[in-house]
Formats: structure tokens, C-alpha cells, sequence
């Protein structure tokens, strides 16, 4: 039995070239299995370097960490880990090992000696969830940006793990691609046995999380719902953040004495509030 919380006490990194400012201080983060969370901040504030550390990709130097009850600072720990803890690369290029489609999505599977007989079948489930079915015999490398990123997204769905790092996991896709990553980010949240976390530059798609860290020169400096974290003009503000339009819009209503119900996450929420208001 494992279970998919991951638990980080105390972590600091720097990267080892000299002089460079420590790229995460003090983060202290507790995720519970089915939870659904966005990391958010600008360029360089410590997201990546922090999601590399929870699937043990980056050696812990100082703190305690445990993912999906593995203690990450073991070494022996980290192959069976990754089993449990799949991510999803910013750039999908690093991701590929196989000739062909078919085979790149069943390497995870191989590797941890998944029976023969099961393969075709959930590498053909894996490619139709991320839209590339029919693509099987043909090679990763003539895919486009955004469908290599749909194939590595097949990569790690494949292997069903517990826990699901997406970092920047939609930036390549079209307007219609990443409703579609999302769409499917959703229905498994439906399912709440996973654990989540997606890291973004859209506030839109971070607004449908459950809940939001902001990231602010290696630290975490908010952790709270997308409602309050996206209402707080100074906090955003301090960590180089804007708010989902619906929010913009909420709040400029609110500062010309127009007080909506609640604060809007979605351009249709706030349809449907300033229908009620007329
Ligand atoms: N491989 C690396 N070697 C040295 N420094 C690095 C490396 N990767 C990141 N850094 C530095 O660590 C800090 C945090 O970077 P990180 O990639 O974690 O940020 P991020 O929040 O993911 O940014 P982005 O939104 O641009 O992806 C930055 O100052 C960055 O310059
Ligand atoms: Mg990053």
C-alpha cells in the first residue's frame, strides 16, 4: 500500500554554480491524496526546482521530504518512487526514448516488468486520452511541439501513478489542446485518488485547482484558494502575478462600487453573476 500525500519540511536548494541566489528557501508543503493544486510565480521563482525535487530528480541537500510515503533522500528509494510519481516535463524533447510512438509510450511499462500481454492495450487507452491514437507506428520525431507534449503527457498517464506533476504540461498546445489536457486533469481529479499538481503562467488554467501556492524567489509565499489568492491585488502584485480576466473584471467592478456576489474563476461564472445583477 502507498499513499500519494507528500510531505516537505525544510527544504533549501542552490544550484551548485557559484554566486546564484538559493533557488528554493525554507519550503514547507503537505499534499493529500486527491487534492488537485497549481504552483504558480514568475520566471526563475523555484516551481520546477521544486516539483524536480518531490519526484526525487534533485538531491535533497537540506530538509526532509517524502512522496507517496517514500523518503526521497534514499537512493534506493527513488526507482520505485518514480513509479508512483510521474511528471511531465517542460520541454517534451528530453522525454523520448523510442523510435516509434507505441513503443515510447510502453517504455515505462517494460522498465517496471508490467505483464506482456497488458501493454498494447493501455498504450492504446493512454494515446486516445491525450488525442494521438492512430499515431502508434510513427516516430516522436515528426510530431509537432504540442503533440510531442501530448506524447510525453501519454507517457506518464500509462503508468497510472499516484501522484502527477504537470510542469507547463499545456504551454505548446493549441487553445483546443489544452482544454483537452485539462478536461482530462479534471475527470481524473474526479476520481480522487490521485494527486494533482499542475504548474502554469495561465491564472485561468490554475483557477480550477483546488488550491494554489504562489512561489516568490524560492520561497512559497501564499497557499490558499484560488479565490482568495487570485482577490489579493497585493500579494499578486509582489510576485509579478495577474488574476484570471474574471477576477480583473470583479474586482474593477468592485473598486466603481459594483459588488458582485462572490469572485468569479471563470469568464462564465462571471457571466452568470452579472446576468443576476441586471
Ligand atoms: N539547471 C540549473 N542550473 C543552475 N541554475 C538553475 C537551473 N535551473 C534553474 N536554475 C535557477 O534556479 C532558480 C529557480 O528556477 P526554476 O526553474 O525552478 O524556476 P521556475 O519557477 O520553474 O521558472 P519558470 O516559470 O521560468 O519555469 C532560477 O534562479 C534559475 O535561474
Ligand atoms: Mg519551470
Amino acid at each position: 500500500m502507498t499513499d500519494s500525500t507528500i510531505q516537505a519540511e525544510h527544504i533549501d536548494y542552490s544550484y551548485p554554480e557559484e554566486n546564484t541566489a538559493p533557488a528554493l528557501q525554507d519550503i514547507n508543503f503537505c499534499a493529500q491524496k486527491g487534492e488537485f493544486i497549481a504552483f504558480i510565480g514568475a520566471n526563475g521563482s523555484g516551481k520546477t526546482t521544486f516539483a524536480r525535487h518531490i519526484n526525487g530528480l534533485l538531491k535533497i541537500r537540506k530538509g526532509t521530504l517524502k512522496t507517496a510515503g517514500f523518503d526521497v533522500s534514499n537512493p534506493d528509494c527513488l526507482w520505485e518512487l518514480r513509479k508512483h510519481c510521474g511528471m511531465v516535463f517542460q520541454n517534451p524533447d528530453n522525454q523520448f526514448v523510442s523510435p516509434l510512438i507505441e513503443e515510447d509510450t510502453a517504455f515505462g511499462l517494460e522498465n517496471y516488468d508490467w505483464p506482456t500481454g497488458e501493454i498494447p492495450g493501455l498504450v492504446h487507452k493512454a494515446l486516445e486520452q491525450v488525442g494521438l491514437a492512430g499515431y502508434e507506428k510513427k516516430s516522436p520525431s515528426m510530431l509537432s511541439g504540442g503533440q510531442k507534449q501530448k506524447l510525453a503527457l501519454a507517457g506518464v498517464l500509462v503508468m497510472k501513478p499516484d501522484i502527477i506533476i504537470f510542469d507547463e504540461a499545456t504551454s505548446m498546445l493549441d487553445p483546443c489542446g489544452k482544454a483537452e489536457v485539462m478536461n482530462e486533469i479534471r475527470k481524473m481529479h474526479a476520481e480522487k485518488n490521485k494527486t494533482l499538481i499542475i504548474i502554469t503562467h495561465s491564472a485561468e488554467e490554475a483557477a480550477q485547482a483546488d488550491r494554489i501556492l504562489v512561489f516568490n524567489k524560492g520561497r512559497i509565499v501564499a497557499d490558499g484558494k484560488p479565490c482568495d489568492i487570485f482577490s489579493d491585488e497585493k500579494l499578486l502584485q509582489s510576485a509579478g502575478l495577474e488574476p484570471p480576466l474574471s477576477v480583473r473584471f470583479y474586482l474593477d467592478l468592485k473598486k466603481n462600487g459594483i459588488e458582485l456576489t462572490s469572485c468569479p474563476l471563470t469568464v462564465d461564472e462571471l457571466a452568470e453573476q452579472l446576468c443576476a445583477l441586471m
